[in-house]
């Protein structure tokens, strides 16, 4: 283990020297599609860190209720929301501050939020319709996947990290953001009330037609969000 830290260190410590790179929703298709202004985030809360932490529970079944937008808000700001604007920086640590991640909402049953997958533009805290309707079940066949009001898809585009360091050590880095920002997620889930589980059980092939991924960009985790039910 001690070898893999001397190994990779010095060519993190030079990338991050050398500043960030372009984030992945920088290189987002320009393509002109409707946006929707999310409410801001709520940055005071209920629940300690501490409770949220000993609450975190897998739950996969869920009332047929719907999630509202400040809490859809909300969820996108923990996961991968701007924390200071002037360098760009997220909730979540990002290796050389690349940002490769991208997050998708499948919506299902949002209240004041018509059903289709939207891209999270963290920037300016909107959304990005890319696919319309209910998408849910082409995300997978795991009965939590479908039954969730909504879903959130964090995919990882590593073009921008591939230039500073190899193919496959910017796509583990990747997956380390990924399993980060999708912790933030399920902790905001409990403070909320709301409860989801983290899945790697989706369907790739399928979300990648649908959403029309580029090569460079892979579908990684799915957290699904939800009132409890059963
Ligand atoms: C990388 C990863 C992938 C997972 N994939 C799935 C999945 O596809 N379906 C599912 O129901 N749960 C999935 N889980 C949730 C685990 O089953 C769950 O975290 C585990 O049973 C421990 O329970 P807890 O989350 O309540 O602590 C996944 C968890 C991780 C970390």
């Amino acid at each position: 283990m001690k070898r893999v830290v001397l190994v990779l260190l010095p060519a993190f410590v030079a990338v991050v020297l050398s500043g960030p790179l372009c984030a992945a929703e920088d290189a987002a298709p320009t393509a002109p599609a409707p946006t929707i202004t999310l409410p801001p985030p709520d940055l005071v809360g209920t629940m300690t860190l501490e409770q949220a932490l000993a609450q975190r529970r897998s739950v996969r079944q869920y009332a047929d209720a719907s999630v509202t937008l400040p809490q859809l808000s909300q969820l996108l700001w923990a996961a991968q929301g701007i924390t200071e604007p002037s360098r760009r920086l997220r909730t979540a640590p990002s290796a050389m501050a690349s940002y490769p991640l991208r997050l998708y909402v499948f919506a299902g049953n949002v209240s004041d939020l018509a059903a289709g997958v939207y891209l999270y533009l963290p920037q300016e805290h909107k959304l990005q319709l890319v696919v319309e309707g209910d998408q849910r079940a082409n995300a997978g066949t795991q009965p939590q996947i479908r039954n969730a009001p909504v879903l959130f898809l964090f995919t990882a585009d590593i073009t921008a990290m591939s230039q500073r360091v190899d193919t496959a050590r910017a796509r583990d880095w990747a997956m380390i953001e990924a399993g980060h920002a999708a912790q933030n997620l399920l902790l905001e889930e409990v403070a909320l009330g709301l409860v989801g589980v983290p899945m790697a059980g989706y369907d790739a092939v399928k979300i990648r037609t649908l959403l029309k991924l580029p090569d460079s960009e892979e579908p990684i985790y799915i957290v699904s969000a939800a009132k409890r039910g059963g």
